[in-house]
């Protein structure tokens, strides 16, 4: 312990982290070799980088940025959505459909105290998030006569959180043999002076690294091996914050299939030019995310000749992957951006600060930074009213109460 000790003290002194030892001798036995052996997994080279470049912000200009060609799934003749809705039924009743659900976001801003999937919209049946996605996936089975594998990507903050509330609540009803969790990647929170965080015990503050992780956490977690053996061809990857997730949908399997593309994304009309979402576009000639800051604002502005919006497709986490596309993806590590957010830490003195403004920085992979190893791949633009209501904050717009608004409109019911 004495030699881990001394060589931890140089790494520490080496990059200026000696704030992490600060509370060492206040720990336990037991807590000072977790802490020592957390230490030494860190990449502090890579966690430096990643401050250094915290506040870079790329601007894409028209040269490289271009509108991406999408179908409205609204506007498809009788012809065209049968022939969709025919290839991507056989693909689902042939069993080679398969769901991840991303739920492994710290879901700061809704304040829930569990996982996001665990929350209460405050619907009359009270049921949680997670079940109501389960229930959409258990009406898909019935409808199409088979059993859909759900996977549930989770981060070592909730994993236990999370299956627990499966186990306690019997799996609703799903086959138990069909659900399987997978967790992300974790990289450590840094403080606005670019020191490691430690958390409220003492040891390193570990945030999840993003929904980017997925494709590289499904390989190494052994997920990409359970698909194959099971013949899967097509992944849906959706988040698990839209309670009209439509996650079993034969038209866009149809589509992707019927273009020959690996991958396909529905989109819905941005609300508004200066909407905060990202848009599906081409960067460079590769299908893309773009956020509205990543634009000048004339781009952001921009009309097509039918007076909509040219960068109008706004992603709403509902994307389809092959399992081509996931396997080529998987080995790739996908840039990290950074995000300011509210943490609650431990400081050198060993007092526990809690944030109310955002005060340190995570850093985070996002999952449509994939797309651009891919050559093209389908947008289906679809109703907002339909399929997209979030839960992102407390109050106000994407809100429980927006969120639940918009289920029972479309579900007609309390
Ligand atoms: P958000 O980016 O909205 O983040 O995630 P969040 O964690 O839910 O909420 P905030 O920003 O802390 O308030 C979109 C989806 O991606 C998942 C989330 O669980 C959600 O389904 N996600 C996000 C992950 O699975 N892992 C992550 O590291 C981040």
């Amino acid at each position: 312990m004495k030699e881990k000790l001394e060589a931890v003290e140089a790494v520490l002194k080496k990059y200026d982290q000696e704030q992490l030892l600060a509370n060492y001798e206040k720990l336990s036995e037991e807590q000072k070799e977790r802490l020592l052996d957390e230490i030494l997994t860190i990449d502090f080279n890579q966690i430096s980088k990643l401050y250094a470049n915290r506040n870079m912000k790329q601007v894409y200009s028209e040269s490289e940025i271009k509108p991406i060609p999408y179908v409205e799934k609204d506007k498809m003749s009788k012809e065209e959505k049968e022939k969709y809705d025919e290839l991507g039924i056989k693909t689902i009743k042939a069993g080679k459909l398969a769901v991840v659900t991303m739920a492994g976001g710290q879901g700061t801003r809704l304040g829930h105290n569990g996982p996001k999937g665990t929350f209460d919209i405050g619907l009359e049946s009270h049921k949680s998030i997670f079940e109501i996605l389960c229930d959409t996936l258990k009406s898909a089975n019935e409808k199409y006569g088979v059993v859909i594998p759900w996977y549930i990507m989770t981060s070592k903050e909730n994993n236990k959180d999370t299956v627990n509330f499966f186990e306690k609540n019997k799996y609703f009803g799903y086959p138990k043999g069909y659900i399987q969790f997978f967790k992300q990647g974790e990289l450590p929170m840094v403080g606005e002076d670019g020191k490691v965080l430690l958390d409220e015990e003492g040891m390193i503050k570990l945030a999840a690294d993003g929904h980017g992780g997925v494709f590289s956490s499904m390989l190494k977690d052994g997920i990409i091996y359970d698909m194959k053996a099971r013949g899967i061809e097509w992944v849906f990857i959706g988040a698990v914050d839209n309670v009209l997730v439509k996650m079993v949908d034969p038209t866009l399997i149809g589509l992707a299939e019927s273009k020959g593309v690996l991958a396909a994304g529905k989109s819905v009309v941005k609300a508004g030019p200066h909407e905060k979402v990202g848009v599906y576009c081409k960067r460079n000639g590769k299908p893309s995310v773009i956020e509205y800051s990543e634009i000048s604002k004339e781009m952001v502005e921009e009309k097509d000749e039918n007076g909509q919006l040219k960068y109008g497709e706004s992603q709403t986490n509902c994307n389809l992957f092959n399992m081509q596309a996931i396997e080529r993806v998987s080995e790739k590590h996908l840039p990290y951006h950074s995000a300011h957010k509210k943490a609650t830490y431990m400081n050198a003195k060993g007092e526990i600060i809690k944030g109310t403004e955002p005060n340190a920085y995570k850093f985070e992979a996002f999952f449509f930074d994939a797309f651009d190893s891919l050559d093209d791949m389908a947008i289906m633009r679809v109703k907002r009213e339909e399929e997209f209501a979030p839960v992102k904050n407390a109050e106000g717009v994407d809100s429980p109460e927006t969120a639940r608004k918009l289920y029972q409109d479309f579900w007609k019911t309390k």
